[in-house]
């Protein structure tokens, strides 16, 4: 845990140069636009620890795989987040000497994440050897108003300070990924150019062939009106732009760069030079000024229905906050063929941009806080990775359409190669359908159905299908050799949540094939066609979900994790040292797989997505079995404990799961943050908040509210998009009222008891 940056509704700010944890921050001050981002890599250069990273979403390189024993069916690489083109580098010399914080003593450090803004500031004091005072203020945003634009202004000031300063903005393309599996460099080598208007460099990534251009214009003033010459130079994969000037007390510099960042996803590789040039003359003719108000305005819209406010735990305030922030600037839902990685812009970790997490956990999200169109673009993007989905099922044996998700994707591809996830962690096909489920429910749409939801769903049937075994010993369907959700167990037999959410996707998709079959029979007859889908085929699902194996112990009246989980060792975490504590970082793998101990929900991460099929003694059981035995050492755990831990009214375990989610990455819950964020976990926390102390649920297509928040809580506030309405709830310790924002009147249930909801 650490507790160094201070508490703030609006801002996260670190008082005071924290050098032992740069590479924390600068997971934690990353900035982004949904299209490009990074890590809060200081522009000046730094020579201590750091980790530079700027990051394209959809750019990503196939690192050739390295695995200790090949497996036929492992993927042949491992697509990488790619550290892009280094846009943010602005030099500064003091007579001569390059500033570096690393080095160089500073004063009055302070850096600020504004998040209602999206402003990245910085300032400090250094003292020149010569004499005086020099102060610098940062200011860096990635425009939400322009996918393309990002701006920087620095300020530096004199006091009792003569001498010279020298600043120079540069683009450098000499960049690298520190997780490259054989030290490879991912793009090929740079071009540059430049003229009285423009710098600009660009590359292409190797094998993949992705085109990333930036362009800058840089500006700067002596005391804000002396235009200052800067003479250009053109390296191999850096341009940059020099500026001098003589300073004296009392005198300030200020310069101005705006970058405009184009990749090949959205301009053609040879129109970029064109392209850029006329973009970033665009942008100057706007203005630095111009541009952050469109900017900050573009941060209020999403505001205005993203935002939580909670009064009386500043520190719950700031760690939502944190939360809708990253998520927000990691994927706007514009573009169906992006998704949102574990990471997003804030590190290279986990490589892929996709797991089940989007599923399971960002769509509820993006379903509550944006419009519709958000979330269904999500299920686009895995709509229109079908294909690959079926060809990654037919690399590993199976046949006739059946398709496998991959565990960790980019294109559509698995990239994922360590067996045990590969190849058995299969209960990422589940939520795929869960996730059709979830956005129709709660949007009331059903044309995804239509339009690429029955597709997905009948050919993840098939996978399932051929994915279990009938067992004559047990005279029941059986799933051999899985891996739950929870990864600290590999190769078992008969996973619950596996089988539950297997059985569930045929009835459910059974149901949505009879529906339109009777509303939409044209359409129906053109998916059957498509998929060469016969009557009789749903004929063996049913008999599999009659029959599927269900592992449940009579004395516990329990459901068992798997086959055999009873044969273990059953102890509470608590039993544990703490100095054993995470188990991941100090216990041999075999001592892992070996214990009862559980990473992150799985038993309850069924009992959570289908709480409406268990009563609430049920699900208390099995809560109060499994969750002793938790460890949560995935950041994708606590929220789901939360919510279930309300429901079940276990206020105090519910507040503090919350915590752990909330403040995971501002307070290093799991000292792992410096390699960048918990991004698809940041879902989970607003649904600790939203589904668990607001007990906000979508029963029969009618939105219903079970409120209960936390004691040191006075009050909580939010706004939701439901069925084409946007309403604000307000609840307090004894009352929860619901407003009606916009959209037609429409019934809401608070406590069970019908509200009907109109615009006044
Ligand atoms: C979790 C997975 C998750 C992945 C990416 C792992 O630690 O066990 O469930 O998909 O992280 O967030």
């Amino acid at each position: 845990m650490k507790k160094y940056l201070i508490e703030d509704a609006w801002c996260i700010i670190e008082d005071g140069f924290h050098p032992e944890f740069q590479e924390v921050s600068e997971s934690i001050f990353s900035l982004g636009n949904g299209r490009f981002g990074g890590r809060g890599n200081f522009e000046e250069g730094y020579s201590g620890k750091t980790l530079p990273g700027a990051y394209f979403a959809g750019v990503y390189y196939p690192d050739v795989t390295r695995v200790g024993w090949w497996k036929n069916g492992y993927p042949e690489y491992f697509a990488k987040v790619l550290n892009g083109v280094h846009w943010i580098g602005l030099e500064i010399k003091i007579d001569g000497e390059k500033l570096d914080l690393a080095t160089t003593p500073c004063t009055h450090f302070r850096r600020t994440l504004d998040m209602q803004q999206g402003l990245l500031q910085r300032s400090f004091e250094i003292s020149p050897a010569s004499g005086g005072t020099l102060s610098f203020a940062f200011e860096r945003f990635c425009s939400m108003a322009d996918p393309d634009v990002a701006c920087i202004e620095l300020r530096i000031n004199s006091t009792g300070f003569t001498g010279r300063l020298e600043v120079t903005p540069f683009l450098d393309f000499d960049v690298h990924n520190r997780d490259a599996n054989y030290g490879d460099q991912f793009w090929i080598a740079a071009k540059t150019s430049q003229d009285e208007t423009h710098a600009m460099v660009s590359s292409k990534t190797k094998k993949t062939n992705f085109t990333v251009s930036s362009f800058m214009h840089t500006a700067t003033t002596l005391n804000d009106h002396i235009s200052i010459p800067s003479t250009g130079k053109r390296e191999s994969k850096k341009v940059s732009n020099h500026f001098e000037a003589e300073i004296q007390d009392g005198s300030s510099l200020r310069c101005r760069k705006l970058v405009v960042n184009l990749n090949s996803l959205y301009v053609a590789d040879a129109d970029q030079p064109s392209e850029g040039k006329r973009k970033l003359s665009e942008v100057v003719q706007k203005g630095y000024d111009e541009i952050k108000r469109e900017h900050i305005e573009a941060w209020k819209d999403i505001w205005d229905t993203a935002d939580i406010q909670i009064t009386g735990d500043l520190p719950a305030q700031q760690g939502i906050r944190f939360n809708i922030f990253q998520l927000w600037q990691t994927y706007t839902g514009k573009d169906a063929r992006l998704n949102i990685g574990p990471k997003g812009f804030t590190g290279e970790k986990y490589g892929g941009s996709t797991y089940w997490d989007t599923e399971a956990y960002c769509i509820p999200f993006y379903l509550s806080t944006g419009d519709a169109g958000v979330a269904r673009n999500l299920l686009v993007y895995r709509y229109l990775h079908l294909p690959k989905a079926i060809e990654n099922a037919s690399k590993l044996g199976f046949s006739d359409g059946a398709a496998l998700y991959p565990m960790v994707t980019m294109n559509g591809e698995e990239c994922h190669n360590e067996w045990e996830i590969t190849f058995e962690e299969i209960h990422r096909n589940g939520a795929m359908v869960y996730a059709i489920y979830d956005y129709i429910r709660y949007t009331g749409d059903t044309s995804y159905l239509l339009e690429g939801g029955l597709e997905v769903m009948i050919s993840i049937c098939r996978f399932w299908k051929q994915r279990v075994n009938y067992s004559r010993d047990k005279n029941a369907w059986v799933m051999l050799g899985v891996t739950g959700p929870n990864e600290y167990e590999n190769n078992v037999n008969n996973n619950w949540y596996t089988n539950y959410i297997a059985r569930w996707c045929w009835q459910y998709t059974i149901e949505q094939i009879k529906w339109a079959a009777e509303n939409h029979p044209v359409e129906w007859e053109t998916i059957q066609e498509k998929l060469n889908y016969q009557d009789g085929e749903s004929d063996d699902w049913r008999e599999r979900i009659k029959g599927i194996y269900l592992p449940f112990d009579e004395t516990r009246s329990v459901y068992l994790q798997q086959d055999g989980f009873l044969d273990k060792e059953l102890q509470p975490v608590k039993a544990l040292p703490s100095s054993d504590l995470p188990l991941n970082q100090k216990w041999s793998w075999d001592r892992i797989l070996r214990s009862c101990y559980i990473k992150q929900a799985d038993v309850l991460q069924g009992m959570y997505f289908f709480e409406d099929h268990f009563e609430a003694d049920t699900v208390r059981r099995h809560f109060e079995f499994y969750e002793p035995m938790t460890v949560h050492e995935s950041s994708l755990s606590p929220c789901v404990h939360a919510i279930l831990a309300s429901r079940l009214g276990m206020k105090d375990k519910a507040t503090e799961m919350y915590h752990r989610t909330a403040r995971l990455d501002l307070d290093d819950y799991n000292n792992d943050t410096e390699d960048g964020l918990h991004i698809t976990s940041m879902a989970g926390t607003w649904m600790s908040v939203v589904r668990g102390f607001a007990g906000l649920r979508v029963i029969r297509d009618e939105l219903h509210f079970e409120p209960s928040i936390p004691d040191e809580w006075d009050g909580l506030a939010f706004t939701v998009h439901f069925r084409g309405r946007i309403m604000k709830i307000a609840i307090t310790k004894d009352e929860c009222e619901v407003v009606l924002r916009s959209g037609s009147a429409i019934p809401v249930f608070v406590r069970g008891e019908r509200r009907e909801l109109n615009i006044e």
